[in-house]
């Protein structure tokens, strides 16, 4: 979703004109967008890092997680979900997605064991998880809630902000992001240890500059420093994403409100855990077969629909192939610590997931969606169940060209 223009330009100069791209200093950028940031979700700790994977690696390191845990994960994700448990020498337990595309809530308490610490819910595509569910059985199990809100910046679920439900939230701000820095992310916690700690992930040598908790002994981290040119975008960024989100809600009730009568022709809107608060960025659509998927996506020429198959686990050849570390000493797959985890997907897993993935489409929002553009929208859904419904359009029925560019962007979104 990317929207930046000559405010991002300006506030970049600025900052390159100061010649201030170290973030450690008064007035600074980062420490801006924190403060604002952090306000927003509210939570008191918003911590930018380099990246949305380093994010959710700072926030497992935060929430004390590492060999000899296992943490679960959705079965569609950005591998980065699963790859940053890997990083912290813990295991990643895959679960079925249900229809939502997201997490099963009763999947996920079923997948529970005895060395299960932590779940990691993800917003994917900016649709929400159903948090209520998945904070009761994790409070119920003890386990601890670290969202991957990396693809739900701006968003919301019931009333809260993604990523400011659970114990921490991963954000990402990399270029397909609803908020970009190019690239970029963060973690936000209310809890002051769990930040300390994901400080010294993110930076060793932060508390040089940002001070010492007592109670913490510093350990060697990754090192991910976010720039300055990173936080002065962001600043402007912030400034835009509510009414980003706002415009993409309200044209997606518009679109769905259009193609509500669809279900005869077997075109069902995909169900929602909270479509009032959540980001809108994708309309979708379950089909009865993945057949009738694909001849959806293909009958308006996947510009307008597309399906997504690279955010799923058999995808994840890391995981797959238990290439756990760049050391083989390192590799959770083989520590000893992990000896009583499981390592192995069990037999037949995935195969719901795989079903209801094949069976959605998903088209994209953009907030700059105009009045001829969503109408152009519906009746090429319309067009498409009708094509499929009947083997062909028929005479006088053509599809409309939409004028959006962001909408032939999906294989690139589909890729981050
Ligand atoms: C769901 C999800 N998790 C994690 C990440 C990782 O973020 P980044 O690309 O900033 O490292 C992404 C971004 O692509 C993502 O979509």
């Amino acid at each position: 979703m990317y929207k930046a223009g000559e405010e991002e330009i300006e506030a970049i100069a600025r900052v390159i004109r100061a010649g201030t791209l170290f973030r450690y200093r008064d007035g600074s950028e980062c420490e801006r967008f924190e403060a604002r940031y952090a306000k927003a979700l509210g939570v008191p700790h918003f911590d930018l890092s380099a990246s949305g994977t380093l994010a959710l690696s700072a926030g497992l390191i935060g929430l004390g997680i590492g060999p000899g845990n296992e943490v679960l994960v959705p079965a569609h994700t950005y591998m980065a979900t699963a790859t940053a448990v890997l990083a912290v020498g813990a295991i990643p337990v895959l679960v079925e997605i249900d229809e939502t595309l997201t997490i099963d809530p009763s999947a996920m308490e079923h997948a529970i064991g005895p060395a299960t610490r932590a779940v990691t819910p993800v917003h994917m595509w900016g649709t929400a998880c159903a948090m209520d569910e998945i904070v009761e059985i994790a409070e119920r199990h003890g386990l601890l809630v670290l969202e991957d809100a990396c693809q739900g910046v701006g968003g919301g679920y019931e009333g809260r902000m993604m990523g400011a439900i659970g114990h921490a939230g991963a954000f990402s701000f990399n270029y397909f992001k609803n908020m970009t820095s190019g690239e970029g992310g963060g973690i936000a916690t209310r809890d002051d240890h769990v930040a300390e700690r994901a400080r010294c992930a993110i930076d060793p040598c932060h508390f040089y500059w940002q001070g010492q908790d007592e109670g913490l002994k510093p350990f060697a981290g990754a090192g991910a420093r976010a720039s300055e040119l990173m936080g002065a975008m962001l600043n402007v960024q912030l400034d835009r994403i509510d009414g980003i989100i706002g415009a993409m809600r309200q044209n997606r009730r518009r679109v769905l409100d259009a193609t509500k009568g669809l279900s005869n022709r077997g075109l069902r809107q995909a169900p929602m855990n909270s479509p009032d608060y959540d980001c809108a960025a994708q309309l979708m659509f379950s089909l009865p077969t993945a057949t009738d998927a694909d001849a959806f996506a293909a009958s308006t020429g996947g510009v307008v629909a597309g399906k997504t198959g690279r955010h799923t686990f058999t995808n994840w050849d890391q995981v797959l192939t238990q290439e756990g570390a760049h050391h083989r000493s390192l590799n959770p797959y083989t520590l000893p610590e992990n000896a009583q985890t499981r390592r192995d997907l069990p037999e037949g897993f995935g195969t719901t997931s795989l079903d209801i993935l094949g069976r959605t489409v998903m088209i994209p929002m953009d907030p700059d969606h105009g009045e001829e553009d969503l109408e152009a929208l519906a009746h090429n859904i319309e067009l498409a169940a009708t094509e499929i419904a009947d083997g062909a359009l028929r005479a006088g029925q053509a599809y409309r060209d939409l004028k959006s560019p962001d909408l032939q962007k999906f294989d690139a979104q589909s890729d981050a």
